[in-house]
């Protein structure tokens, strides 16, 4: 790694000094939409299209004359995601396709100028503001369309025409929607270094215009937060972290059998799973080209923002990292401070048993209801006699226990049974 400079250790220092500041609505907010809308999702075959079938620039470049989008769709997006427990979007401005979104004045080859005949961005802007979500924008450092896109890989005249150019549309951005809530890079394919990227000059630039935004890790700095994409895992202790995650394995809008898609289920453990770690989840929709939400998305969103009703308390706000627990068949745990929560994903009979704590229980109820729940607890055996029938909860078929400890407790199983003295 090349050595830093003054302005790249202070611009560094400074982002350091009010990272906690800016972050602290996006930990509360735990759940955000992503959404992947692009001239690709007229072909209806992922995103990556253009790439993949080898589909030349000239023939591509038709794509952004048809492309006829219904009136003011990102208003259902927002919808959706409120209805869903969604505090936030994130939506691809550019994508590697290099088709702008907005109204720029960089390039003609962009969303107001071509079929859509509109900026797309804005509309999208004012929909998060109607629906009371905080507003992210995409952005793909790669760019396929550039004519300097890859040529400044080793071509020095060109890389320094993309970066301007790049500049621009991210000043652009960055300029003229108001206040932003995050910028979320993607793709910094060709370059090597945050150096040849000038990202620390970028990135500094975006931090003027909008003091309070969030930049995730992707313009080869660390930045505020990391992006594990299509699997989960916490960051090490004291980064924030997001999961972003696709709902049937397509960004863009790409057909799939309803079995591909994820389950309310699903959503709702990987949304647990984020909890557990203290990180996010950027759950994606691809909408069609119209605009219009896949009825998959609709339909589990919509429970899943029914489950959180009555739910959320255990999954938003101020959450601490779960450790030192062990596997167990019939859930797992969320945690703030000395409560933890048991998502019982499979619950057994009236009786739920939990081996080996530390820590002893001061009270059990089941959530949300606040039943107090009777338990015995012996120095390995945790029993609570909740005395269910049925899951209390029909949309996710997880109960969860609210269990209040004397300390933070541990788990400790190991692999044997006996106890060797
Ligand atoms: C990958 C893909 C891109 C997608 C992104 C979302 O980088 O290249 O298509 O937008 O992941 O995280």
């Amino acid at each position: 790694m090349a050595k830093l400079g003054k302005f790249e250790k202070e611009y560094l220092k400074s982002a350091e000094k009010t990272r906690t500041r800016r972050m602290k609505w996006w930990h509360e907010a735990r759940f955000g939409m992503f959404v992947h809308w692009g001239l690709y999702a007229q072909l209806g075959r992922h995103e990556w299209v253009m790439n993949r079938e080898r589909i030349p620039i000239k023939d591509y470049e038709a794509l952004a004359d048809t492309w006829k989008p219904k009136p003011r769709p990102a208003r259902e997006w927002a919808q959706l995601a409120k209805a869903a427990g969604m505090k936030y979007m994130v939506m691809t401005t550019k994508h590697h396709e290099g088709f702008l979104l907005w109204d720029s004045k960089m390039s003609d080859y962009n969303a107001a100028k071509r079929g859509p005949g509109r900026d797309l961005v804005r509309e999208y802007v004012e929909a998060c503001r109607e629906f009371g979500l905080r507003v992210g924008f995409y952005y793909s450092l790669m760019d396929w369309h550039h004519p300097d896109g890859a040529r400044c890989a080793k071509d020095l005249k060109a890389r320094k025409r993309f970066i301007e150019y790049t500049q621009g549309l991210v000043r652009e951005l960055c300029s003229n929607y108001g206040k932003l809530d995050i910028l979320w890079y993607d793709v910094s394919w060709p370059l090597r270094s945050p150096h040849e990227w000038d990202s620390y000059r970028m990135n500094a630039m975006v931090r003027e215009l909008q003091p309070e935004i969030i930049i995730d890790n992707r313009s080869q700095l660390d930045e505020d937060f990391g992006t594990p994409e299509e699997h989960i895992k916490a960051e090490a202790k004291g980064r924030a972290w997001e999961a972003c995650m696709t709902f049937n394995g397509s960004w863009g809008w790409q057909w799939a059998p309803p079995e591909d898609w994820r389950s309310v289920r699903e959503v709702l453990n990987m949304l647990r799973t984020c909890t557990a770690g203290g990180g996010n989840l950027l759950l994606n929709i691809g909408p069609k080209p119209d605009g219009s939400i896949p009825e998959e998305a609709t339909e589990r969103l919509t429970k899943v923002g029914q489950w959180l009703q009555n739910y959320g308390a255990v999954v938003y706000g101020d959450v601490d990292r779960v450790e030192h627990m062990e596997w167990l068949p019939t859930g797992t745990w969320t945690r703030r401070g000395k409560t933890l929560y048991f998502w019982c994903a499979r619950p057994p009979g009236d009786t739920l048993v939990i081996g080996g704590l530390t820590s002893k229980l001061v009270s059990a109820r089941l959530y949300p209801d606040g039943r107090p729940l009777p338990f015995t607890q012996t120095s390995n055996r945790l029993v609570i006699k909740h005395g269910l029938k049925d899951c209390p909860d029909p949309i996710a078929h997880t109960a969860v226990f609210e269990l209040q400890f004397k300390s933070v407790p541990k788990q400790v199983l190991g692999a044997g049974c006996v106890v060797l003295k």
